[in-house]
């Protein structure tokens, strides 16, 4: 499915089916998650990286229908989730084996796809770059996004506190249901306060970006990480150096979908590292894909309207037959 402009501008086109490098897997997709990202993506706003293909979306669930001559750790059947570069929204996607990962036996294919990227986003921001330990309180902006809805049951399953912000009572009711402990509604409150009367965060996961940087420095502990991965409320901010300083304090950026696929610091380590983190957690019931609503593809119009109307709760998936 390629995409210009408007949701109304989306349209199915049909495209040659894609072969296997010798590193590669197909995947017959079963679902793909929709992301803010597709949204910026679809108005020109996020073009893919270099050497990936235009068609819209980072993340499938599917079954695995070739391999590359290399590829010896899927088999054709295999049922599978994945992170992409892009190509989600088709019915065939090629992607590197090693950004692949096996369907939890504890969820189902089309549920699936609402796991990689919120998964390899949460395990690299919160845990690897993070360091979120037991008993820590860790902030999350935007609790009732896909990524918040996440990293809520992530952190609370490894014993953190988390505090969430969200828009309305009905969104931090949900994150409660999650395991939020400490929920902020940032219409009327102010969540500086409100975490500096819980003593402070010990890592914040934010996506507000320029808007929320003084904040969130404020609202960090002794030691305190804040992780940006969004950047919602703008790009330039004034960032107090004395107040980083006197706390000991870290300020961290990251992106996924631009890392290389292997090497230091690339999608490899990072979909190791969620395996490792993350898949126990699932198979033991204690994390599960929170999924807002699915549409199928051809609706994927309708689906990126969803995402957009700000009364979303975790994940929006389209479906194949
Ligand atoms: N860097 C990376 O590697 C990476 C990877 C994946 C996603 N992301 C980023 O993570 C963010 C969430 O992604 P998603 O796909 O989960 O998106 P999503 O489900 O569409 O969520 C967007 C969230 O932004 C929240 N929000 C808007 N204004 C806010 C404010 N003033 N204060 C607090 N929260 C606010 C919304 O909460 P309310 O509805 O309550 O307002 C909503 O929960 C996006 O910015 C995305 O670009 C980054």
């Amino acid at each position: 499915m390629r995409a210009i402009a408007g949701s109304d501008q989306l349209s199915v086109v049909t495209l040659p089916d894609p072969e296997p490098g010798s590193d590669e897997v197909v995947i017959d997709v079963a679902a793909a998650g929709v992301n803010r990202a597709d949204l910026l993506q679809r108005k020109g706003l996020y073009p893919p990286p270099p050497g990936a293909v235009d068609t819209l979306g980072l993340e499938v669930s599917g079954r695995v229908s070739a391999v590359g001559d290399h590829v010896s750790a899927w088999h054709v059947g295999d049922e599978v989730c994945a992170l992409l570069a892009g190509g989600g929204y088709a019915e065939k996607v090629a992607v590197p084996a090693v950004q692949v990962l096996p369907k939890p036996a504890a969820v189902d294919l089309v549920s699936a796809a609402a796991l990689p990227e919120v998964a390899c986003t949460v395990a690299s921001n919160v845990f690897d770059v993070g360091h979120l330990q037991p008993g820590e309180l860790l902030l999350v902006h935007g609790g009732s996004s896909g990524i918040g809805t996440h990293a809520i049951q992530l952190a609370h399953a490894v014993g953190a506190r988390v505090a969430v912000t969200a828009r309305n009572s009905t969104k931090l009711e949900r994150c409660r249901e999650l395991g939020a402990d400490i929920l902020i509604d940032y219409t009327s409150d102010d969540f500086v306060e409100v975490i500096r009367e819980s003593g402070g965060a010990d890592v914040v996961l934010d996506i507000m970006g320029a808007k929320y940087l003084e904040q969130n420095v404020k609202a960090l502990n002794t030691g305190g990480r804040l992780v940006i991965i969004g950047m919602q409320g703008g790009v330039k901010a004034e960032l107090s150096i004395g107040a980083l300083m006197t706390k000991r304090a870290s300020v961290f950026g990251t992106t996924l979908r631009a890392r290389p696929v292997t090497g230091t610091g690339s999608k490899a380590e990072v979909v190791e590292t969620t395996r490792r983190l993350t898949w126990p957690r699932i198979d033991a019931g204690e994390v599960s894909p929170v999924i807002d609503s699915t549409f199928p593809l051809a609706e994927a119009g309708a689906a990126h309207e969803r995402l957009d109307s700000g009364d979303a709760i975790g994940k929006v998936l389209l479906t194949l037959d």
